[in-house]
């Protein structure tokens, strides 16, 4: 029983270890695609190698003199003779680590300066708020905002800071440097408790925390178009695990026309179909109580501002949302969402309204045509 138990644990360690070596591995730090990332890569390399000598070297060491010196029948069971300190040997072994560990420091310190510069030139610089449990990305510059996609230019360092967001003590919004407020000096709204996250996307830079009341930087960049996934690194409650993101980088072009359509208003349902029957559930309803969509007024004639939940503005044009945790194109799961937020993903703050199944449908129809 007892071998039949340790099989299932070697086996068990074997198949957790082979994982790490899958080769289309989306989180991959370990396949720089950025010079951001790379400069990180090419000081983990170096390290890990020295780190590697150092553990052969010790290690070897210890298993030779274990073996080597070990009890033998043969040989009288007696103390070595006992000594007392060598000074060369005492001398050479604090000397060595120093000298290892100054020279693993050097590049270590000037990697870390490095990465912390903020860039110049043409640079774009986007504020990544981290809520309970989604990511919102705010461009200041050019006038949007989306939520758990992150779309950048490639070849063009992107400057991001970073806020954690939500609730602080006497349920008042956390002041973050991200989140000025209005003109008017009140404090934005927010949903969910201000607490601790981390923005990680392996393949363009390190990790970097998310703090209340106090904005980290981070600057990414990506060499190729393509999605790069990303994840929050920090148990930040119950839905930590589903707090995902994607970085989504195009060739300039590309991005630009992306830009043009997300500086557009919402387009508007076609009057009578089941889509323009979801706009009016959205707008008299409490869905407005907390997301946006640019260009509509609700009953009394106000724009429809965000108030602590992602801009749905352009949710047709995402992919995932939840956090990434769902696909904007299955209307099966827009539909279970909407229908109970905290059955699909645990925690979710976006109450259950208790939609008939036609206010569903028809906010499904309307969500999917919002391009
Ligand atoms: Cu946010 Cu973990």
């Amino acid at each position: 029983m007892r071998t039949r138990t340790r099989w299932i644990w070697a086996l068990v360690g074997l198949a957790v270890f082979a994982s790490s070596c899958v080769s289309n591995a989306q989180q991959d730090a370990l396949n720089p695609q950025g010079p951001y990332a790379q400069k990180s890569y090419d000081l983990l390399v170096p390290v890990f190698w020295v780190a590697t000598a150092v553990f052969v070297v010790v290690q070897g060491l210890l298993i030779f003199f274990v073996v080597r010196y070990r009890r033998r029948k043969d040989r009288p069971a007696q103390l070595p003779p006992q000594i007392h300190g060598n000074n060369r040997l005492e001398i050479a072994w604090t000397i060595l680590p120093a000298l290892i560990l100054a020279g693993v420091a050097v590049p270590t310190v000037t990697t870390i300066f490095d990465l912390a510069r903020e860039p110049e030139g043409n640079v774009l610089e986007v504020s990544v708020m981290g809520h309970q449990w989604w990511w919102e990305f705010d461009y200041p510059a050019e006038g949007i905002n989306t939520a758990n996609e992150l779309h950048i230019p490639t070849g063009r360092p992107v400057y991001l800071t970073l806020c954690a967001v939500g609730l602080g003590y006497e349920d008042k919004p956390t002041p973050s440097e991200c989140q000025p407020g209005p003109p008017d000096g009140d404090t934005p709204a927010a949903v969910g408790d201000g607490v601790i996250h981390s923005f990680w996307v392996p393949e363009l830079a390190g990790t970097q925390d998310v703090v209340p009341g106090q904005a980290n930087t981070l600057v990414i960049q990506a060499d190729e178009p393509g999605r790069y996934s990303g994840q929050c690194k920090e148990f930040c409650g119950l839905a930590h695990a589903y707090m995902k993101f994607a970085v989504i980088a195009h060739s300039p072009t590309d991005y630009e026309a992306w830009l043009r359509d997300q500086q557009a208003d919402a387009v508007m349902p076609q009057p009578g179909s089941l889509a323009a029957t979801g706009m009016d559930v959205f707008l008299n309803g409490q869905c407005i109580a907390c997301h946006a969509v640019q260009g509509l007024e609700d009953p009394s004639g106000n724009p429809v501002v965000a108030n602590g939940g992602p801009d749905l503005t352009h949710f047709a044009s995402r992919e995932c949302f939840a956090g990434c945790w769902l696909q904007n194109a299955d209307a099966e799961e827009l539909a279970r969402w909407l229908d109970d937020p905290a059955a699909v993903k645990q925690g979710s703050w976006m109450p259950d309204y208790g939609l008939t199944p036609d206010e569903i449908s028809a906010l499904v129809a309307y969500l999917q045509s919002l391009t």
